[in-house]
């Protein structure tokens, strides 16, 4: 849920982000701007870890729209996170293909693994999960996703989300 009540820091875009938001622009036509905003919200995501409110003016700024026509898409598409994320989000299909062969348990066993809730980032800052809605890879649920690749682990077991978590602590300290 987008809080803009909360106290957010604001941003700062750099040169070569804005070049970025530059190059996406290009490809439409004049005046069109706004198609762009989709990809420059993840760009957002990807270089802040999340899309703030103040992110979200910026955007509106730079594309010359109103703030209102940022936070209606990013609130409609849940890839946005508009609260601070762990570095790796695991996503879980929480959708019945997946629940029925145990998409519940495996999301159980991640928090207390990570010994946090849905939405909440662990103490070092690495970890967040949450449910998503299917992921279009129902023949091989259990199934999550780390974006921002959107790499794909099927067929989850707690073992496998065992080690997925330990490789990823590893990948996390080089
Ligand atoms: Fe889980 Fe479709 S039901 S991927």
């Amino acid at each position: 849920m987008l809080r803009v009540d909360e106290a957010q820091e604001p941003v700062e875009f750099s040169p070569v982000l804005i070049s970025k938001f530059d190059e996406i622009v290009s490809r439409y036509p004049q005046g069109k701007q706004k198609s762009g905003l989709l990809p420059i919200l993840h760009l957002v995501q990807a270089e802040f870890g999340w899309v703030s409110a103040p992110a979200m003016d910026k955007v509106a700024e730079y594309l010359s729209i109103l703030p209102i026509e940022v936070y209606e898409v990013a609130t409609f598409y849940t890839m946005y996170f508009l609260r601070p994320q762990g570095k790796y989000v695991l996503e879980v299909c929480r959708t019945s293909g997946c629940c029925l062969v145990g998409a519940e348990k495996i999301m159980d066993h991640i928090e207390e693994t990570l010994g946090v809730k849905e939405g909440e980032v662990t103490p070092d800052g690495l970890f967040s999960w949450r449910g998503v809605e299917c992921l279009a890879a129902c023949g091989f649920g259990p199934v999550l996703q780390i974006g921002p690749e959107y790499t794909f682990y099927e067929n989850l077991t707690n073992e496998s989300v065992d080690k997925l978590i330990s490789d990823l602590k590893a990948k996390a300290k080089n």
